[in-house]
């Protein structure tokens, strides 16, 4: 594991960039994993903004998003599909076919079933990460076994409170019981990883991801064991670590 520590979330966001924007510039036809949150907003800026200045190209890139709620249509204004359109494939000169966002409004294990196919013939070269408070990695909770593929879960209360608070007006009953994420086993086959983590109310889960022993009750502790696992934390985010 490589950590990069850093001052704060535009830095952490600066560092993101630079590793995304090369692997792109290097591998023209780059297959990204992609996450949404707050997380990663100001990094999807900074791609937005280096596509129109420098021309940066994503015509032959293909992204996969690691999940989406249970129940929401790709229109729908809180939907992952939209945030992912909203925040970055619209300043990009992407082709939306060649984007893929679990669909969380169809026979779900059928949709299970398609992403997992698709991943199985597409591996991801750089897969983006956030992490929630309680240490999960796409949508995967607290206790999801590490060689799950992509499925059907219930979001811990913990998420749909977090997740109220910076997105659905901040109204609880909003926010889905459920949702379609991808499993941390399609995480771990990822070529390379990267997970921003920025804030104090993160510093919990990365002690545990850096000090700790894989655990499924902190299921972004498994990806000490990958192969090529860059983390980039902010001083918030480091504020428990010892060492
Ligand atoms: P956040 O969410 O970026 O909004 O903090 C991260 C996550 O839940 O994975």
């Amino acid at each position: 594991m490589k950590v990069i520590k850093v001052k704060n979330y535009e830095e952490a966001s600066q560092k993101a960039f630079e590793i995304f924007r090369d692997q792109v510039k290097e591998k023209p036809d780059s297959i990204l994993g992609l996450a949404t949150g707050s997380t990663p907003i100001r990094m999807y800026e900074l791609l937005a903004e280096d596509h129109k200045v420098n021309g940066t190209s994503y015509k032959n890139v293909h992204t996969f998003n690691l999940d989406e709620y249970y129940g929401l249509a790709p229109t729908h204004p809180q939907s992952y599909y939209y945030f992912m359109t909203e925040h970055l494939f619209k300043f990009l000169d992407i082709d939306l076919n060649n984007v893929n966002v679990p669909k969380g409004n169809q026979d779900i294990q059928a949709e299970c079933d398609r992403y997992n196919t698709m991943l199985a013939e597409n591996q991801i070269d750089l897969q983006l990460l956030g992490i929630g408070s309680n240490g999960h990695i796409g949508f995967n909770e607290p206790g999801t076994p590490f060689d799950s593929v992509t499925h059907y879960i219930e979001l811990d209360e913990s998420t749909r409170k977090d997740n109220a608070r910076l997105f659905f007006d901040g109204v609880l009953e909003d926010v889905p019981t459920h949702a379609v994420t991808m499993g941390i086993k399609n995480i771990m086959e990822a070529k390379r990883v990267v997970l921003i983590a920025c804030g104090d109310n993160k510093a919990t889960a990365i002690k545990g991801l850096v000090e700790d022993e894989p655990t499924t009750s902190l299921p972004a502790s498994i990806l000490s064991t990958h192969p090529d696992f860059t983390l980039i934390i902010d001083e918030g985010a480091a504020s428990k670590l010892d060492k």
